[in-house]
């Protein structure tokens, strides 16, 4: 066994909204293959939990059918012996009961409740939680995003879910804090002496970070249209992704050595407001279009509803005033029904103060250091060399490239995979603490507010292309591009 995959202690894991899209697709799979992987003592029980009125052999029957083409058949039916199911409504009292002596009254026995619902179930599943003392001992909770829509409405979620758990136990998942490049940005800055001394304002020139997807909103229209891109993608996932590229090196992996840091960033981000959100952000909606070779339909027609004034598509201009960052725009764009499914940081340098090279060289490049979170994780250093051989001295732009599938052979584990026994182990280093979460909504709610206020419409994009034109001009007013690589 290598020493990634030593067993966690016996466990239960319970997921509310256990028949829903992210148990299925996302948190039974991980499941799986850490227990594949060895890690899963064979007493532990993982219990979905949801209203449809199921009994285990049911539930198993769904999950078999939702994972048999990804799991191997034999291991899968082991698996899911250790698979229950207690159908329970947060809102009612039937079944609380049975739930509560099934999982047992041994506080020291590590409990572990995955709240994958609709927040606003948050509260009433932790009451009841409470009230059964299955909040007590080795108990965690896992609250899954969006936590509230605003500051208020997730100071109320972290004050009643803070009344049944306490901080320590309470892990605030983003799964992008899990995928291996998040990882790998730890230990390209902090275990290398090359970056940290050219990790500021005097040699970058700027920072970009792109989620696109292709996929449209399918059927989560109703959540979506509620929330929209910048709720859903920039509050949480961008801005986790940009706390870790810019914070300062913490003392230690200690979880709050490494999230007092990413506080500070947060707090450090400059207001976009009333004053200068047209300047600094562009919303988009996506229409009728080509995806993947298919036509699809507009959002306003996938959602049944031509009014909708949603986000699909946000790309903005961000700042960290600190030392450190001062005049380093960051460019932060998300977006659905993009040409590709592309997540990935790339920090631009400066270029070279002063160019000896003659122009018929060819032109001199900036460097560019690019972290693939997905497809195909890897990190690529662009340098410039010269072109090999002879015909005089040519310049070329080339990739020092680290797939990490090529160069390590194995098949990155889904996010999840890491940051599910990272609760079990009760580590909570990649999970937000509850201030980083308000930082967070503090940032976010003006910008919200100044969209609200303008009474604009996001601007149309074709499904397919990479958004409104005015996202490309965002970037190019400063004389500068999107990385081309993506697109
Ligand atoms: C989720 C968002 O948090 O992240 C989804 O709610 C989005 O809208 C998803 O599709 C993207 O995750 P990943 O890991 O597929 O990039």
């Amino acid at each position: 066994m290598t020493a990634s995959s030593q067993s966690v202690e016996p466990f239960d894991l319970v997921i509310f909204g256990g028949t829903g899209d992210l148990a299925v697709r996302k948190l039974l799979p991980a499941l799986f293959h850490r227990f594949v992987d060895g890690q899963i003592p064979a007493s532990s029980r993982i219990v979905g939990v949801a209203r449809e009125a199921l009994d285990d052999a049911g539930y198993r029957a769904q999950l078999r059918e939702a994972l048999i083409g990804i799991c191997e058949a034999g291991k899968l039916d082991v698996f899911l012996q250790q698979v229950f199911y207690r159908p329970l409504d947060a809102r009612k009292d039937d079944g609380w009961d049975d739930f509560a002596a099934f999982i047992g009254a041994q506080p020291e026995h590590i409990r572990v409740f995955y709240l994958s619902t609709s927040p606003e179930l948050f509260v009433d599943i932790c009451n009841r939680l409470g009230q059964y003392k299955l909040n007590q001992g080795a108990s965690r909770v896992v609250l899954e995003k969006p936590i509230g829509r605003d500051l208020a409405s997730a100071n109320q979620i972290n004050d009643a879910v803070g009344k049944v758990f306490s901080e320590s136990q309470t892990f605030r998942i983003d799964h992008y804090l899990g995928k291996e490049t998040v990882q790998n940005l730890l230990v390209l800055r902090f275990g290398n002496a090359l970056f940290e001394p050219l990790w500021n304002s005097a040699h970058i020139d700027h920072v970009q970070i792109t989620v696109a997807e292709t996929l449209g909103v399918g059927h989560r229209g109703a959540y979506y249209d509620r929330a929209g891109a910048l709720r859903d993608m920039v509050q949480n996932h961008i801005l986790q992704l940009l706390c870790m590229v810019a914070m300062e090196p913490p003392s230690s992996l200690a979880p709050d050595a490494v999230r007092d840091e990413k506080l500070k960033v947060l707090h450090s981000l400059k207001a976009i407001d009333d004053s200068n959100a047209a300047q600094l952000t562009v919303r988009g909606q996506y229409r009728a279009g080509v995806a993947e070779g298919a036509s699809v339909p507009g959002y306003p027609d996938e959602l049944g509803n031509s009014k909708s004034n949603t986000e699909t598509f946000v790309a903005l201009k961000a700042e960290i005033a600190n030392w450190r960052w001062a005049g380093v725009p960051f460019y932060l764009r998300t977006g659905k029904r993009l040409p590709s499914r592309v997540s990935e940081i790339v920090v631009t340098f400066k270029p070279v103060p002063h160019s000896i090279f003659s122009a018929d060289a060819g032109q001199l490049a900036q460097n560019r250091l690019v972290l693939r979170l997905q497809p195909d994780e890897g990190v690529k250093l662009w340098l410039t060399i010269k072109h090999p051989g002879p015909g005089g001295l040519r310049l070329r732009h080339v990739p020092l490239d680290m797939s990490f599938a090529e160069a390590f052979g194995v098949q990155q584990p889904d996010a999840y995979e890491r940051l599910l026994l990272d609760v079990v182990r009760g580590n909570p280093t990649l999970f937000m603490r509850r201030d980083e979460v308000e930082a967070a909504w503090r940032w976010a709610g003006p910008v919200l507010a100044a969209w609200s206020a303008s009474g604009e419409a996001p601007r149309p994009y074709t499904a397919g292309s990479w958004g409104p034109s005015a996202a490309v001009a965002l970037i190019e007013r400063d004389g500068r591009t999107w990385n081309e690589d993506s697109e």
